[in-house]
């Protein structure tokens, strides 16, 4: 969703923010727009659409001379992407950038309206912006401006403000969005994402909630709720820049399915030593103490949790339910003394994960999140932290992270096999290493062979709709390659579980619709099997996806991937990538922008 960059330094600022703002692309915007003084005055330049006709604005502008200045990408929440509602918002004495939403807008609006403000667009942006500019006209002070508006302003926000008089500083601060403080070598940075300043730097400073952060070319101060200076401690970011760039692939999509053997390895191999499993910071007498775990998480993490389900149930016997994170808090979900709740998340910004995660919290119940980003709102708050070592994912259609999520889970469950007693030792030491060795090469066989994923998606891929069968754990891997599909090919996809079909939505299998066939447990593969001849019966086309050396009968499908053999309980990762390369291929041959897909956000941080 929306991204910040902010510089104030010794060069010129244009271009820095145009580089940070492309580096914020991958999160899915609609418009963009920079601010920035010039000989004393704020200006600003905003454009609906990409980057390049932002660039076009400014180079007809012609902004070249400006040492300070913040820049924006827009994923419109209130109001339609337009030239107006992009950001910056506010004044000839103030302007911001912000990403997040303000609940409270309208009373906001109505009050400065009585005051004889006038409103432009339809953004709740805007009337955080008049109100800070009502303060600072009264105070004649920007800090103070700040504070006064935030004891009016109610949600979640990360600002970056310019304010006159004060040419050359940029004021930041946030309340349950992410924002940081990036000082280099010819300036300093204010972002939400790091990834928009690793090419100057990979050190930054949090920002905390309730500080003010002001960054200039000296450097950067940050002032407390008290108005007392606070001495913070530098970071260091564990992502290099190579891993925000394509290095030589088309697209970050297919570059970070490559990634997901080396992920894998990464996240798990530090984590089992000596036939001694490490689950996060978690200890054995805190895992001991669980009799039940509830998953919150969405979209592909959700169905990570999916998988994850049926690991820990059959490896170590435990109870586990998975829940839509953006659902969790309307179901009243029971939750007891000894359970514990997972949030899974790549980015550790969901909102709604985010929300799932704070009404566990709030109910006693102790936390473990699955997450990607180091430093993240979700890792800052769970009791324990499982980090997922994918590095950015860029691409809108989370591939890597999938991968390194399902690693987490299955460690986990092996984990908890061994603390209940359900799995004899060595048998799990066998299952790990295969989890750590096997799995990545037979990935490795998988992109090897990608040729015929990219065959058949050719094949089918200028279809309308698409059925996804499976049962068990391949019904789970069906609903998450069906998403693959629809959100970066715009086919319409349907995920059920085989036995399902014939009691409704088989009357949708028409001559020709392709359907395909997940098989990787051999326990469901003679059932799968009859379920494909009832779809073949009705004219499907079919698609398998099958473990090599499984028996089939001959002519069972119309077009046949087999995936590489590893252990059974590991197949979804070999399946994963192989139907993630089905949808890449798919939306690449279909002319489709495969990283940043119509309407997608890589980061929701909405709710
Ligand atoms: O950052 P998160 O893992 O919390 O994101 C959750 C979903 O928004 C995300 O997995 C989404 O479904 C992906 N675009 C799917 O490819």
């Amino acid at each position: 969703m929306c991204g910040i960059i902010g510089f104030s330094g010794t060069e010129n600022a244009v271009p820095k923010l145009m580089q940070g703002l492309s580096a914020l692309e991958y999160r899915g915007y609609d418009s963009a727009g920079v601010a920035y003084f010039e000989n004393g005055s704020l200006r600003f330049v905003k454009e609906k659409g990409r980057l390049d006709k932002l660039q076009s604005k400014i180079n007809a502008v012609g902004v070249f001379d400006t040492t300070c200045g913040i820049g924006h990408t827009r994923w419109a929440t209130h109001g339609a992407p337009s030239d107006v509602n992009s950001h910056p918002h506010g004044t000839e004495n103030v302007l911001i950038v912000h990403n997040g939403i303000i609940e409270n807008y309208a009373q906001i609006k109505s009050f400065l309206i009585s005051k004889g403000y006038v409103f432009k667009s339809d953004t709740d942006t805007e009337t955080a912006a008049k109100l800070i500019d009502y303060h600072f006209t009264e105070i004649g002070e920007p800090i103070e401006a700040v504070r006064k508006a935030l004891n009016t302003i109610e949600g979640s926000y990360a600002v970056a403000a310019l304010f006159s008089g004060h040419e050359g500083k940029i004021f930041a601060f946030r309340k349950d969005n992410p924002l940081i403080a990036a000082p280099s070598l010819d300036g300093s940075f204010i972002t939400s994402d790091i990834s928009a300043v690793l090419k100057f730097t990979n050190k930054y400073y949090e920002i905390s909630e309730g500080e003010i952060a002001v960054a200039d070319k000296d450097g950067i101060t940050f002032v407390s709720s008290e108005g007392n200076i606070v001495q913070k401690e530098l970071q260091t970011a564990l992502w290099s820049v190579d891993k925000t760039e394509k290095c030589g692939f088309e697209h970050f999509m297919i570059k970070e399915i490559h990634e997901e053997p080396e992920a894998l390895v990464r996240t798990l191999s530090p984590l089992v030593y000596e036939g001694n499993i490490a689950v996060g910071d978690l200890k054995d007498d805190d895992l001991r103490q669980f009799e039940k775990i509830h998953i919150v998480a969405c979209g592909t993490a959700y169905h990570a949790g999916l998988i994850g389900k049926v690991a820990i149930e059959s490896l170590a016997r435990l109870n586990v339910n998975v829940y839509y994170a953006s659902e969790f808090r309307y179901i009243n979900p029971i939750l007891g003394e000894n359970d514990l709740v997972i949030a899974i998340s790549q980015s550790g910004e969901t909102a709604d994960t985010l929300a799932a995660l704070r009404l566990a919290k709030l109910k006693g119940v102790r936390t473990l999140a699955i997450v990607n980003n180091e430093g993240s709102a979700l890792a800052r708050e769970a009791y324990s932290v499982f980090y997922t070592k994918a590095g950015p994912e860029i691409s809108v259609a989370s591939t890597k992270a999938y991968h390194v999520q399902l690693g987490a889970l299955y460690l986990i469950a092996l984990k908890f096999a061994g603390i209940k007693g359900t799995l004899a030792a060595d048998e799990i030491s066998r299952l790990t290493h295969a989890l750590v060795n096997d799995v990545p090469d037979k990935i490795r066989e998988t992109l090897d062979h990608k040729s015929h994923c990219e065959y058949v998606a050719k094949k089918y891929m200028n279809v309308k709709n698409m059925f996804f069968i499976g049962r068990g754990v391949d019904r789970a891997q069906c609903e998450e390659a069906a998403l693959k599909v629809k959100e970066i090919s715009y086919i319409h996809c349907e995920a059920y579980a085989a036995g399902e079909l014939k009691h409704g939505t088989i009357s949708l299998i028409e001559d020709g619709t392709p359907v395909v066939a997940i098989i990787t447990s051999m326990t469901t593969a003679d059932k799968m099997i009859s379920n494909i001849e009832e779809v073949k019966a009705r004219g499907a086309r079919v698609i398998l996806f099958v473990t090599e050396g499984l028996s089939i009968p001959s002519g069972i499908a119309n077009d046949i991937i087999y995936l590489s053999k590893t252990e059974e309980i590991f197949m979804p990762f070999i399946c994963g990538t192989s139907t993630q390369l089905m949808a890449y291929y798919m939306s690449l041959n279909l002319g489709h922008d495969v990283d940043k897909p119509r309407n997608l956000a890589k980061s929701v941080t909405v709710e």
